[in-house]
């Protein structure tokens, strides 16, 4: 009689489920995501268990949700793009009663009423139809779930959001905790600082490393954090031997999150032939976006239109969402760095640096051209642009397998420094950091800084390469530099003798760029009647 009563609902379920026409046809295939979690096991240690968890929903206001974002892993792993569910991956085959697995997952359950209000779920049957899994069961079913995680060698895990809410998401990690006899949380502090400290393969930037970490001590409310032994360690003997003792120390002590990070890093950091149809994708489109707006930036338009035009040109494309705050700002709003506001109601003659990516089914694009509103550069704003120009092409030379990351900034240091002592903007080439103040690359993929562990370039990577200068008002040097910035980013995929600019459409040679400028855009024809 159950049976009969739950399949009537089911199919009534069914029945209510508004269709949707139209989708786009090029999503990652469940055989992709299948093949990842493959390879996730692989590198799990024998008789170990991973867990996964979906990102929270974040509020925008009283009872309003800003638009979900899924967590990259859990999108990785499986597909899935709610909140509210959990992927548990297993190393060996589990035998629990009649059922064998390898792997289970549960979904946010399904409510017609609900779905009215905010939009489809999958659900379990979905998870199991669309997304290939065979154990699905809904989240609400894993409290009484008969598993002992207690009986395995190693439970993996990343650290747990600190801003899960009340709902089914913190029900799950509250589950989770009892059924795992975990007593303390992981701490992100230390352990994404265990990793950073994993990779300085040699002291070269030991000081700067243990800077930051001094000052992250000193600007945080978390004690563990401060009191890190190993850490403290560190600070007090900031030297290669320390190093080297403490890098031992971290290794053999482990951590899930340390663990989690270590296996999600290796897979992440090398794109698939199906991530890197999507990631061209995202870039191209984005390249175009930035010539888009070349073409259209007037004197008179504000920061915000210029946004809106790499909004629309993305989703003319199908770009559903940017990978990070478009970062557009005019004169000495390029000084900062992640410049979000985007509010300054004119241009003007001023330097405009748009830092705009698209994302493009989850991939992220990450693209940066410097541009002078009305057409032409300055000698003052050529001099950095070429600058910065130079640096990057130098840095181009020497990105291929093999090459160590921290090479890629040593290069950029010693070309700007150069150029900026040449230019008499500073006296002492040491002095480069006050105006080149971030690194030259990152990874990209699902995150706009991707995750990785590698410190050694390998092919099939994807990275940034992103010099920068930038003077706000005040520097200690001629005045006629002031509120310049200048940052050129380009999207460069690894090869094994070289690489490949993605976003290569995006002009970027200064004489490219004024040609650009000097075309014609139809935006600049759209006439819209002035508000009353
Ligand atoms: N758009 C952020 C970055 O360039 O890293
Ligand atoms: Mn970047
Ligand atoms: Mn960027």
């Amino acid at each position: 009689m159950y049976k009969i009563l739950l399949s009537y609902c089911l199919s009534i379920i069914s029945i209510c489920a508004i269709a949707q026409d139209n989708l786009p046809t090029d999503f990652l295939t469940k055989e992709f995501h299948a093949g990842r979690r493959e390879a996730f096991r692989q590198k799990m240690p024998e008789n170990s268990v991973a867990v996964i968890f979906s990102f929270p929903e974040r509020v925008f206001s009283n009872d309003v949700t800003y638009s979900y974002h899924p967590n990259p892993d859990l999108y990785y792993l499986s597909g899935y793009k709610e909140p509210d569910a959990l992927l548990i991956i297993f190393k060996n085959k589990q035998q629990n009663g009649d059922l064998s697995y390898n792997e289970l997952f549960f979904a946010r359950k399904r409510d017609a009423l609900m779905e009215q209000w905010t939009g489809r779920r999958l659900g379990a049957e979905g998870v199991r139809k669309e997304l290939g899994f065979e154990q699905v069961y809904t989240s609400d079913q894993f409290r009484s779930f008969d598993i002992d995680f207690t009986k395995f060698s190693k439970i993996i895990y990343d650290y747990f959001p600190d801003d899960a809410g009340k709902g089914t998401l913190q029900t799950l990690i509250n589950s989770f905790s009892e059924k795992a006899k975990i007593s303390r949380q992981e701490n992100k502090n230390i352990i994404q600082n265990y990793s950073i400290l994993l990779n300085s393969t040699s002291a070269s930037n030991l000081q700067g490393r243990v800077n930051r970490i001094k000052s992250g001590m000193a600007n945080t409310g978390d004690a563990e954090f401060k009191n890190d032994p190993i850490l403290n360690e560190l600070i007090s003997n900031p030297n290669s031997e320390t190093l080297s003792l403490i890098q031992e120390k971290i290794r053999k002590n482990g951590s899930p999150a340390f663990d989690y990070n270590n296996i999600m890093g290796a897979l992440r950091e090398i794109k698939t032939p199906e991530e890197l149809v999507l990631l061209r994708k995202s870039i191209e489109l984005s390249s175009i976006a930035h010539k888009e707006v070349m073409k259209a930036v007037t004197p008179a338009m504000s920061e915000s239109e210029l946004t809106g035009i790499f909004h629309y040109v993305h989703k003319r494309y199908g770009a559903m969402d940017e990978g990070y705050p478009p970062i557009v700002g005019a004169g000495s709003n390029g000084c900062i760095l992640h410049y979000i506001e985007n509010n300054a109601t004119k241009v003007d003659n001023k330097l405009v640096l748009m830092d705009v990516g698209s994302e493009y089914h989850g991939y992220s694009a990450d693209i940066t051209r410097t541009v002078p509103a009305n057409g032409k550069f300055t000698a003052e704003q050529k001099a950095i642009y070429q600058l910065v120009y130079k640096a990057q092409e130098e840095v181009f030379k020497i990105v291929k397998e093999g090459t160590a990351f921290r090479d890629l900034n040593v290069k950029t240091t010693d070309v700007l420094a150069q150029g900026l002592l040449e230019l008499g903007i500073i006296k002492d080439k040491k002095d480069v950091s006050r105006y080149y103040i971030h690194g030259v690359s990152h990874h990209l993929g699902l995150d706009v800084h991707d995750k990785f562990v590698d410190p050694i370039l390998k092919e099939n990577m994807l990275i940034t390469v992103e010099p920068g200068i930038y003077i706000p008002k005040g520097s200690p040097c001629d005045p006629k530099w002031w509120d310049i910035a200048v940052r050129i980013e380009d999207d460069l995929l690894i090869r094994k003798n070289g690489y490949e600019n993605l976003s290569i459409a995006a002009p970027r040679k200064l004489e490219e760029v004024e040609a650009t400028l000097a075309q014609k855009s139809v935006l600049n024809n759209l006439a819209l009647p002035k508000l009353k």
